[in-house]
């Protein structure tokens, strides 16, 4: 592991644009909980010089590191092993130096089901799930759910070709719908995930989002996978229709965990006193 004597292992978190990222908040809070000697920050790297940058991580110092928007996929093509979840979703988020080698996971499927344990336990008792959406989020979504035993899985899509490769690439357990068809899939789902940008901030408000809830079960658990805002329109709208909501920042924190354990060595909670840190922070940058 990449380490610095003084100052313990160095992480990052890389993307093009990176600044508006809250890894370095989250990794930051943990080093300083556990008392842990080491650092983490954003490093802004452009789509033509990614390779050179994982290429060099043991060089310039650095034990591994988040990579976000637009690298993900570049990751998983750099990387010399990959784990199960990287194979299976396509994309990697998190990377690491073992002898040498770069080794790519994807610890996005764990986050979203790791919110969805402490949000709404028995969230996977279900059997039926209606996701929104088929773009590079909706992989490591479907995956999830796959691995926690669902055993139908509509997705539903605007550009119809897009649902059909998921489907194509996930198999038969997992089917393909335009938007016309959400709201009658909506009726039988135990369970319904927005990885769609509808209801993004600035895009569009509680009524524009597309979907009508009123023939979901009121057991249903809808969540989103964005947290900007917090409440999105999505959320909204399901939490009005009675349904049971778990908003997406949960997935932000939990999916950091198996990173930050492989570069410093120790692995650290999502407790409330992480969420409040990341909504004050949240709060000043007008994003709540
Ligand atoms: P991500 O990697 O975050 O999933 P993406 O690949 O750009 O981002 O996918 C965005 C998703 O939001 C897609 O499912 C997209 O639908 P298309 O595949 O048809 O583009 C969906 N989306 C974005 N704007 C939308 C809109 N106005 N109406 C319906 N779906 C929309």
């Amino acid at each position: 592991m990449a380490c610095d004597r003084e100052n313990g292992p160095k992480a990052f978190v890389t993307g093009y644009p990176i600044k508006h990222s809250r890894s370095p908040l989250i990794h930051g809070f943990w080093l300083k909980e556990l008392g842990l000697a080491g650092d983490y920050h954003a490093i802004e790297v452009k789509p033509e010089d990614f390779k050179d940058f994982v290429s060099t991580l043991a060089e310039n110092g650095l034990a591994g590191g988040n990579v976000t928007i637009p690298h993900k996929e570049a990751a998983y093509a750099a990387s010399e092993r990959l784990d199960e979840a990287a194979k299976a979703i396509g994309a990697v988020n998190t990377l690491w130096l073992e002898n040498g080698k770069l080794c790519g996971g994807n610890t996005d499927a764990y986050g979203f089901a790791a919110n969805l344990d402490s949000g709404a336990p028995g969230w996977d008792k279900a059997d039926v799930a209606l996701v929104l959406g088929a773009g590079g989020a909706s992989r490591a979504i479907v995956h999830a759910l796959l691995s926690r035993g669902f055993s139908r899985i509509a997705v539903v899509n605007r550009t119809l070709s897009r649902a059909e490769e998921l489907s194509a690439h996930f198999g038969a357990k997992v089917s393909a719908h335009g938007w016309d068809k959400a709201e009658d899939l909506l009726a039988g789902a135990g369970l319904i995930v927005n990885t769609t940008s509808l209801g993004m901030s600035g895009h569009g408000t509680v009524e524009d989002f597309p979907l009508d809830f009123s023939k979901a079960d009121r057991n249903t658990v809808a969540t989103d996978i964005v947290y900007v805002p917090l409440r999105t329109p999505f959320l909204a709208k399901a939490e009005a229709a009675g349904l049971k909501t778990v908003d997406g920042l949960g997935m932000l924190l939990h999916q950091a965990v198996p990173g930050f354990e492989r570069w410093f060595g120790v692995r650290p909670s999502v407790t409330e006193a992480l969420r409040s840190h990341i909504l004050e922070d949240m709060a000043k940058a007008g994003a709540l």
